[in-house]
């Protein structure tokens, strides 16, 4: 999962810039995740807008937005700015948890927990650096780096890599990267790569060394530079491609996490690691009006009882849509 996410390009910037600022501060410092997810719902249908908002009831027409978010974008659009966001900019509690959450490995409660201690900046963190766990000390460590966005080009890059190192660890693995990349995002955060193996299925053994075997080529060819966590089906560390001849720079170290799903899973997992996340809250509600449960792995029927049946058989994301009645969308039209 990535930390950053890409700037909205519409007419309405301003106000999906200050409901993206308001919603980090719902998740990073109060922990109200509702109010974060209906900050970025709002700013989600707003950015899709064709028009430049004239006040907050032309703004309430659009779905998630309503009475509260309404008054703020006429403060917006009055005043140029947001009286409440001005306050959280000058609060140095907030301002300082907000911070220490953008290192990877650092979430709001262990941000927090620091704030508390005395550590806001930057400079704390590396002073108390032996105190940070593995994954803390990497995000520390590549803070400048991953702060940046990966551009689509490169990302072209790595696919490349990764599908022809992946057949050299064997002919019959499937991967996607999935995440904004597949959804053809001009700039990703991360890598979200899936991985699955005819050999592996929901009823089959664990088989963690399908998922060793690519995590070990990776690292033995110089792309995969570090470790943060490597369990029986997900790898997240840190990759970066080789310069070759012609470049002039080095490659920006990158955040990159690997999941090895069971194939019957599979497609529940490309559709879910495809997101976007407002997209799979849309599908998982309509999935529910339709009487099915889904989720990252499954889709199941459910029964009057409320209680979920046996897993639906699933060979591609289209048989997703079908089951419930939803009109296929190309990934790239997937982002609410
Ligand atoms: P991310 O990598 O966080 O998101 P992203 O790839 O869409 O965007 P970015 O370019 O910033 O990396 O997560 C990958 C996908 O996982 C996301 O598109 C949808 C799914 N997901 C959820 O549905 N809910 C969540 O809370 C998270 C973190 C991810
Ligand atoms: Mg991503």
């Amino acid at each position: 999962m990535s930390k950053r996410k890409a700037p909205q390009e519409s007419p309405n910037e301003g106000i999906t810039d200050f409901l993206t600022e308001l919603a980090n501060y719902e998740k990073n410092v109060n922990r109200a995740i509702h109010k974060y997810n209906a900050y970025r719902k709002a700013a989600s249908s707003i950015s899709k807008y064709p028009n430049k908002l004239k006040n907050g009831d032309e703004a309430k027409k659009l779905d998630g937005v309503g009475l509260q978010i309404a008054k703020k974008i006429d403060e917006f659009l009055q005043t140029g700015t947001l009286q409440k966001l001005e306050k959280i900019r000058k609060d140095d509690t907030s301002s300082s948890i907000n911070f220490l959450t953008r290192v990877t490995g650092i979430g709001p409660a262990a941000a927090r927990k620091f704030f508390e201690e005395g550590v806001k900046t930057l400079e704390d963190l590396k002073k108390i650096e032996s105190k940070l766990n593995h994954h803390q000390q990497l995000g520390l460590k590549y803070f400048e780096d991953f702060e940046k966005r990966i551009p689509r080009a490169e990302m072209e890059q790595m696919e490349t890599l990764i599908v022809r190192e992946l057949k050299e660890v064997g002919t019959e693995y499937i991967g996607t990267i999935c995440g904004s990349y597949r959804r053809g995002a001009a700039s990703s955060g991360d890598i979200d790569i899936l991985l699955t193996h005819p050999d592996f299925t929901s009823e089959s053994q664990k088989q963690p060394k399908l998922l060793h075997a690519v995590v070990d080529h990776f690292e033995s060819i110089g792309f995969v530079t570090d470790t943060m966590s490597k369990g029986d089906t997900k790898f997240m560390g840190v990759c970066q491609l080789q310069q070759s001849g012609e470049d002039e720079e080095e490659y920006l170290h990158r955040r990159i996490d690997i999941r090895l799903i069971p194939k019957d899973q599979y497609y529940c997992g490309v559709l879910y690691f495809t997101g976007s996340d407002i997209f799979n809250k849309t599908m998982r509600t309509h999935a529910l009006e339709k009487g099915f449960t889904l989720n990252e792995y499954t889709i199941r029927p459910v029964g009057v009882t409320g209680v979920a049946g046996e897993p639906l058989l699933v060979d591609s994301e289209r048989d997703i849509f079908e089951y419930i009645h939803y009109k296929y969308r190309e990934p790239k039209d997937r982002s609410e």
